[in-house]
Order: structure tokens, then sequence, then C-alpha cells
């Protein structure tokens, strides 16, 4: 894509946060980026332009048909000073797999990529350095064209925009209660569940409440057919450490092909701890939390990390993992993790892409 980014300054920037407060997708930087795409001239107009509310005719079809999707990244000041992102190019890779289930328009990977990294440097002052915090980035489409026919939208609009975050769920490391959830579904094989798509989370919110009036911080999705085998939580992908293995439900089409689910089962193999892509049963977990050898349970996802589970209610029956403290393979997993994203350990894996060289 042969396409050079405009960029449009903005008067007076915003005052930033406190770092001790910045919760998760609170705070909005002064800048974003916009490309809008339709039929002649394909993705064009690539600019980095003020962060402020955007106007869209009220029959855009993204209102009525649902064609948006998302994604979502990091960017971390580095220990020497640099900030560096992680796999970005799996992200990238990702948005064009959810661009192709809803018919939107691929994007030049490399192209986005590039946008992103100048965004980031442009807005380098916000990349918060204390432990637990990054940048967090939001790149997203839909559809914005003025019709009311079911059909593929003729125009879109992409935009990456950046959030000075911490953690997820309030406290990085507390063990999360979760709830899994038997009357509603996420995703059917053949659905949209392996991408992302914002109908998912809309789908998902209402088991999300009752999840919460329960005293649940998020559900634990089981597979849409047969309510049997576990898929992924909320927000993230899900690990069962059992008998010293460690068990992660196989990719099969439902449940979403997470990057941090990806890196933990490289790190994994790299430390050689047993780790194996399954169909797992709820059965099968709660069987081995009789037989005591439900050893830890942890999501991992960009927004939460690793995030250590400590409680699972199945139909009633509620139990406790690990005495509800983080687990040793956890902590080390999320500690290896933060330490690659931070620079602070070497990268064997070559995840981390520098982007720029700044003041400490
Ligand atoms: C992420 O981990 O980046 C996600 O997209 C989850 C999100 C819905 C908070």
């Amino acid at each position: 894509m042969n396409q050079t980014i405009a960029f449009i300054q903005r008067e007076i920037l915003k005052e930033k946060p406190e770092q001790a407060s910045l919760g998760f997708g609170k705070y909005f930087t002064d800048y974003m980026f916009v490309m809008d795409y339709d039929v002649e001239k394909g993705w064009h107009d690539a600019r980095i332009t003020p962060y402020e509310p955007i106007t869209l005719d009220p029959s855009a079809m993204v209102f009525h048909y649902g064609q948006a999707i998302f994604e979502g990244m990091k960017a971390y000041k580095a220990a020497d000073g640099t900030i560096q992102m992680f796999r970005p190019e799996k992200n990238m890779k990702r948005l064009n797999d959810s661009c192709d289930r809803l018919c939107i328009p691929q994007i030049d990977e490399e192209f986005l990529l590039t946008a992103i990294k100048q965004l980031v440097l442009t807005e380098k002052d916000w990349v918060p350095n204390e432990e637990g915090t990054s940048l967090y980035i939001r790149p997203f489409i839909f559809s914005t064209e003025p019709y009311l026919g079911v059909r593929p939208s003729h125009q879109y609009k992409l935009l990456v925009i950046l959030s000075p975050s911490g953690a997820y769920y309030g406290d990085q490391l507390s063990p999360v209660k979760i709830y899994v959830e038997e009357q509603y579904v996420r995703a059917v094989i053949g659905g949209v569940g392996h991408v992302k798509t914002a109908g998912n989370y809309a789908a998902s919110l209402k088991a999300q409440e009752k999840a919460e009036s329960n005293g649940y911080a998020q559900i634990l999705w089981l597979d849409a057919k047969e309510n049997k085998y576990v898929e992924e939580v909320g927000s993230m992908n899900i690990f069962f450490k059992i008998n010293g293995e460690v068990l992660t439900p196989k990719l099969n089409g439902s449940i979403l092909p997470g990057v941090t689910r990806d890196s933990v089962i490289e790190l994994l193999k790299y430390w050689n701890v047993p780790v194996r892509e399954a169909r797992i049963s709820i059965e099968e977990v709660y069987s081995a939390h009789e037989r005591g050898e439900l050893e830890e349970v942890f999501g991992a996802g960009t927004a939460a990390v690793i995030s250590p589970v400590g409680g699972l209610n199945w139909n009633g029956r509620a139990i406790t993992i690990n005495d509800n403290q983080i687990g040793k393979l956890s902590q080390r997993i999320y500690d290896e993790m933060i330490a690659i994203q931070l620079g602070k350990k070497a990268d064997p894996f070559n995840w981390t892409v520098k982007i720029a060289q700044v003041e400490v």
C-alpha cells in the first residue's frame, strides 16, 4: 500500500491522568488514527488526527447489521527507555481474519502496523511506566454506508485509539471467581466466535450480568451444542493445570485464538512443562478437583494478561481452586511474560518489537 499518513495537529493537549488510578479503558490520548474505505478508492485518506467524536449517518450499516470488528494490543515502556509492542503482527493477521469472516475488505497488515507505530510514537508521553500499566491499543473497523438493505457495506472506517491502562480486573493477580454458564451460549462452530466481532461481546452481556449478580467476575462458556465442553472466559482464554499437565481448549472454530494463549503454550513448551490443547469437559475439571488434582486455573488475554481463577461455580456446585491463592505456575508465567514485554528479560522467541527510543 503506497500511502502517506497525514498529521492533523491539535491545539490543546489533554491533561494526563495519574498512573495509579488508570483502571482499564477509561482515558484516551490526544490523537487517533483514521482511514476510510470505499469501493472506488479502496482504503484511503490515512491520517493521525485529534481524538474527537465522529459523525455517522443514522442509516450507517453498522447500526443495523453490525459489521464491526476490533483488536486489542499493548505498547510498553521498556526497562531501557524504549517503547515496545508484543507480537503485533499476530493482531494484524487476526484483524484480517475478522475482516474476512464479516465481509469487510482486507487491510494491508504492514501498513496498518506502521501507522500504529507512528501513532504510538506521536503519543509516546502517554505510555505509562508504572508496574502493571501499558498503553492499550484498540484498532477497529465498522461499516459506514448509509443503506438499509442487508448486504456487506461498500464503505468502512478504520480507527485506532489509545488508552493508558492498568489491570483489567482491579487488582492484577488477585484470583477471580468464575461462573460456568449453562443457559446462554457464546458461539457455535461455523459462527463468528473465532473472530473478534463486536456482536460476540454484545451477546455475552446478559450472562455477564447474571454472573456478576451472583458474585462472579466473569463467565466460563461451554460449547453451544452439548453444553459440556469448556470454551473460553468472557475476555480471555482459559488454562487448567491438572496433575502437573496444563490443558487448554483446542481451537475448534468457535474459540478466539488469543495471542496470549498462544504465547503461554509456547512458553510452557520452552520450559518443558507438559501442555496440551484438548477438548476438555467441565465434568473432567470437576472430577480432577474431586481427586485433588486440579492444581491451578488461570485465564490469559491481552487486556487481562494472566488472571488466576480462585473459584468456579457450575450448576450450583461452587469449588475453590488452590485455596483461592495465586498458583505457582500462574505467577511464573505472569512474571516471565511481563518481564519479556517490558524488556527486563531476554526474549528468546523474538516476540517484542521495539518502536522508539525515548528518554527514560
Ligand atoms: C483484549 O484482551 O484485548 C480484549 O480484546 C478483551 C476485551 C474485550 C477487553
